[in-house]
């Protein structure tokens, strides 16, 4: 029986530990569209990580929020599409120079995604940094940017994307993390860290292109389960 790669997915492969590392490939790659490898898994095994990655047909998202000066993320962003990513994340505070930059090494081989406002800053800790305003003001002013500079889309949570739609249309990619499911489904994450959450359903609704997905899924007690959950997410 062949089973339908989920499009809309992204694995989020966060793990210290090789063999979890490639029995997630295994596991998840034939299943998803897409499989994200972040700064953990890169800083220990790195091009290895990815090449593992590819071998199970998914593309690969390179998460390793870029922020340099524009030639140095330039040339990251040629490395980046050698090793065969789809998807590379820049930090869209460095400017639009860097991103266009980024953008135009990407030479259309990849879709570079900017990441507006970190999740875990407040409204205190950007005061503290001298960035006043709204955090939401902040964003959508932020991906304008991104969009201007040639980025293919941002990284938004859950609860900013139905805004972000409103404002700029497809082929804008919006990627989501923070997808949690209700109290009582398959491994119920409500107590974790993340706070701006949605389920599949909603983050799609609202106009989610990609749905970043880690510990609800790697660590669920029936990972079918909650595949089968997320493949019927876009239809409900
Ligand atoms: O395990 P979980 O589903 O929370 O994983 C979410 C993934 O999305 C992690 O790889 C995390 O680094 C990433 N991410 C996030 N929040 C952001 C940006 C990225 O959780 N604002």
């Amino acid at each position: 029986m062949t089973v339908s790669r989920i499009a809309h997915l992204a694995v989020a492969l966060d793990t210290a530990d090789w063999g979890e590392f490639r029995s997630w490939c295994e596991r998840f790659g034939p299943r998803a569209g897409v499989l994200k490898v972040g700064l953990e898994a890169y800083l220990r095994w790195g091009p290895r990580a990815a090449e593992v990655a590819l071998e199970s047909g998914a593309k690969l998202f390179l998460d390793l929020k870029l922020h340099d000066i524009p030639n140095t993320v330039e040339g990251a962003t040629r490395s980046a599409a050698d090793l065969g990513a789809s998807y590379l994340t820049v930090h869209a505070g460095g400017g639009s120079v860097m991103m266009e930059s980024a953008a135009t090494a990407a030479e259309g081989r990849l879709s570079v995604l900017a990441v507006t406002l970190l999740t875990h800053l407040d409204r205190a800790e950007l005061a503290r940094l001298d960035l006043a305003g709204e955090p939401q003001e902040r964003v959508t002013s932020w991906a304008a940017l991104a969009r201007s500079a040639g980025c293919a889309g941002v990284v938004c949570s859950a609860l900013e994307v139905g805004a972000l739609r409103a404002r700029f249309a497809r082929p804008f990619t919006l990627v989501t993390p923070g997808i949690r499911f209700e109290a009582g489904f398959e491994s119920d994450t409500a107590d974790d860290d993340q706070r701006r959450v949605a389920t599949p359903e909603a983050a799609l609704a609202d106009g989610a292109d990609l749905l970043v997905v880690g510990r609800p899924l790697t660590r669920a007690d029936e990972p079918e389960r909650v595949l089968s959950r997320l493949a019927d997410a876009a239809t409900r």
